[in-house]
């Protein structure tokens, strides 16, 4: 696949979160055969088509616990509780999206099995909490690190990759022995030399898990990324 300037890609995913916020009201989707709403000012699946991507090939161990921050709409929690997860926990900085991670999750039935929290990153759980399996489709437009932006748009864009590096750096707190992280991505869309130099300073070491042709206004990659500790 031919590469284009990276600010062609930006201009790209701003062009999708534009057309998405013509959504006023709550509508449905299917994602993998089940039923889903998505609020509107929430990442939507109708829109961005790496939520099934993750959402299909995201390796679930059964009787794992499993965070994932930024659910979005909730499709991912739905599919981790279907696949075997024992929990999940789900946190989201957007309040629509935590609320719409709720809905969608009591539509589907998995409410016994999953917290929803509403916060930044992991600062709404308490300093013990831990999980075999710690997930995010983070935003992977990197952007200006000075930049302001709506929540919507922090689905999409991560300021000097300010969030990411959080995400990365104080995953280890929240990690059991042996446990891991997935990252989903976009190689193309994202600056994935950034995240392999956070993941290196943390102490993980990464694989590729999957990846998948996609389009988003260009033809790009999608990934899953695995980092384990490694020292
Ligand atoms: C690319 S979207 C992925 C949504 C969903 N997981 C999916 O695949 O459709 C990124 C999500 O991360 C959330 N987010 C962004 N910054 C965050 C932060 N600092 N803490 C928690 N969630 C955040 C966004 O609100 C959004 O729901």
């Amino acid at each position: 696949m031919k590469k284009l300037p990276y600010k062609k890609y930006l201009a790209g995913s701003a062009k999708v979160l534009q057309k998405s916020k013509s959504e006023k009201k709550k509508y449905a989707v299917e994602i993998l055969g089940r039923k889903f709403v998505v609020y509107p000012n929430v990442f939507s699946p109708k829109y961005y088509l790496d939520t099934e991507f993750f959402a299909r090939e995201l390796p679930i161990n059964k009787g794992e616990e499993f965070l994932e921050i930024g659910p979005g709409i909730g499709a991912t929690v739905v599919f981790a509780v279907l696949r075997g997860a024992k929990n999940v926990t789900a946190i989201d900085i957007n309040p629509d999206a935590a609320a719409n991670t709720k809905e969608n999750v009591q539509i589907n039935g998995v409410e016994d099995k999953v917290t929803v929290l509403q916060g930044d990153i992991y600062e709404p759980l308490t300093p013990n909490s831990k999980f075999d399996t710690i997930y995010w489709n983070t935003p992977f437009g990197y952007i200006d690190k000075n930049q302001e932006i709506s929540d919507l748009e922090k689905a999409v864009f991560d300021p000097g990759y300010k969030a990411t590096h959080r995400f990365v750096s104080q995953a280890r707190k929240h990690l059991k022995k042996d446990g891991r992280l997935l990252i989903g991505f976009s190689t193309t869309l994202g600056k994935f030399d950034i995240l392999q130099t956070f993941l290196e300073e943390a102490g993980f070491t990464v694989r590729l898990v999957t990846k998948e042709e996609s389009r988003e206004i260009y033809p790009v990659y999608f990934e899953i990324f695995e980092a384990v500790v490694s020292n």
